[in-house]
């Protein structure tokens, strides 16, 4: 082989290498409409969509899933549920689309995947002072040990917080479960705030934030958990949401800490996990009567509650009330079962195992271990 060739070969190895590295968000697409029969005109609108140019890709991808989702959806309720989920990752977002978060429209290396996504800072690059906030609007921290804050938190909440999509029910965390939640080892006083009304002194907007450690892909990481985000109705679609997860990621960045993990009911940029919710209904016949659940089609009543009796004595032999002395053991079988099975987990400590999971008569929690006899 001629020098220039064998120079010709090696490039294009290089190249391949290159190209492989890249993660490509029209296979990914591709790959996640996989199964739905695309009709001529939408197979062409997938060849023809430039991944190359995200900006150009994401309006290709919304014509294109608006296009099946029109046409299939309405006949296939597989294909409706499935345009549900995908569409909004092609959505363009006035906030996060300015957050250092993955978009689902853009390609980017594989090595990438455990690096920041942001350029690195520091801490002295941040502002010591507050986000700005509308006139008559301030920030301030809420002491969720003092009976009187946690109160206001709890109003703030029990009226405004999350509700299933026929806002028939809302959470109602009570005082000793926030408290719990929230003060964990090692809280910090700042991470936990809200937006008050200058005049009035009113509670109109929440976060919270608590110190966590996160492995990821192998990598030991200090986080922040954001929870309890919340917005007073008669204050939402004003961008006050943004201001309370701006102001906490620069709380969060002044303990030199740059990454926060979060879930969320509706789907924002870029989701790398999802999540279901499993129940086991205790009372059927009430959850029934409050149409909390459904009778599953087809299912006579008797039988579905006869279903779901509990027995009278747990079926589990050596089921008990976990203990503080527990948590040693509870630890080490939880680490070694998150560490074989997940790729993102919580590193608990022993003082975290203790203060999440040992039950109080507080009635916040339960948890049981089972014990070798
Ligand atoms: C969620 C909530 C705080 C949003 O408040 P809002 O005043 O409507 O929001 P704003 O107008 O200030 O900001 C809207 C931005 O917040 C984002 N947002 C909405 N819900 C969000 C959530 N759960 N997590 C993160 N961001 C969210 C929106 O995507 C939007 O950003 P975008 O324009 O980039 O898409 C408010 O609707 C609320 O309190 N809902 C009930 C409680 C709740 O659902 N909390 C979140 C629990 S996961």
């Amino acid at each position: 082989m001629e020098p220039a060739d064998k120079e010709k070969k090696q490039e294009s190895k290089e190249e391949d290498k290159e190209e492989q590295k890249k993660i490509d968000p029209k296979k990914v697409l591709e790959m996640q409409l996989e199964g739905i029969k695309l009709d001529p005109e939408q197979k062409k609108m997938m060849e023809d969509a430039d991944p190359t140019n995200s900006t150009e890709f994401r309006e290709q991808t919304v014509k294109l899933l608006t296009q099946i989702k029109e046409d299939k959806g309405s006949k296939d309720y597989k294909v409706a549920k499935k345009m549900q989920s995908l569409t909004p990752l092609y959505d363009s977002h006035d906030f996060w689309d300015s957050q250092p978060v993955p978009k689902a429209y853009e390609s980017y290396d594989e090595e990438s995947l455990d690096k920041p996504i942001d350029e690195v800072k520091s801490v002295s690059d941040i502002s010591k002072d507050p986000i700005p906030l509308p006139d008559g609007f301030y920030f301030e921290n809420v002491d969720i040990s003092e009976a009187a804050q946690a109160n206001e938190v709890y109003t703030l909440l029990t009226k405004h917080y999350v509700e299933d999509d026929d806002n028939m029910f809302r959470f109602d965390y009570s005082i000793p479960f926030l408290q719990w939640a929230l003060n964990p080892p090692g809280y910090k006083k700042e991470w936990l705030f809200g937006i008050r009304h200058v005049k009035t002194k009113q509670l109109y907007g929440f976060i919270s934030g608590i110190p966590v450690h996160v492995n990821v892909r192998g990598k030991s990481m200090n986080m922040a958990e954001i929870n309890f985000l919340c917005v007073h109705r008669a204050y939402r679609t004003k961008k006050m949401a943004a201001k309370l997860i701006r102001e906490v990621t620069r709380r969060v960045n002044l303990h030199d800490i740059w990454q926060a993990i979060y879930t969320a009911g509706i789907v924002i940029p870029k989701p790398f996990s999802k999540t279901t919710y499993w129940h086991r209904s205790l009372n059927p016949k009430k959850l029934i009567d409050v149409r909390f659940s459904s009778l599953p089609q087809g299912m006579p009543k008797a039988r579905y509650l006869k279903m779901l009796k509990l027995p009278k004595e747990p079926s589990t032999k050596g089921i008990k009330k976990m203990e503080t002395h527990h948590v040693p053991q509870v630890h080490k079988l939880l680490h070694d079962y998150f560490k074989q099975t997940l790729q993102v987990y919580f590193e608990f400590t022993e003082e975290e195992v203790k203060h999440f999971f040992v039950p109080k008569d507080d009635g916040v929690l339960e948890a049981f271990v089972v014990e070798d006899p």
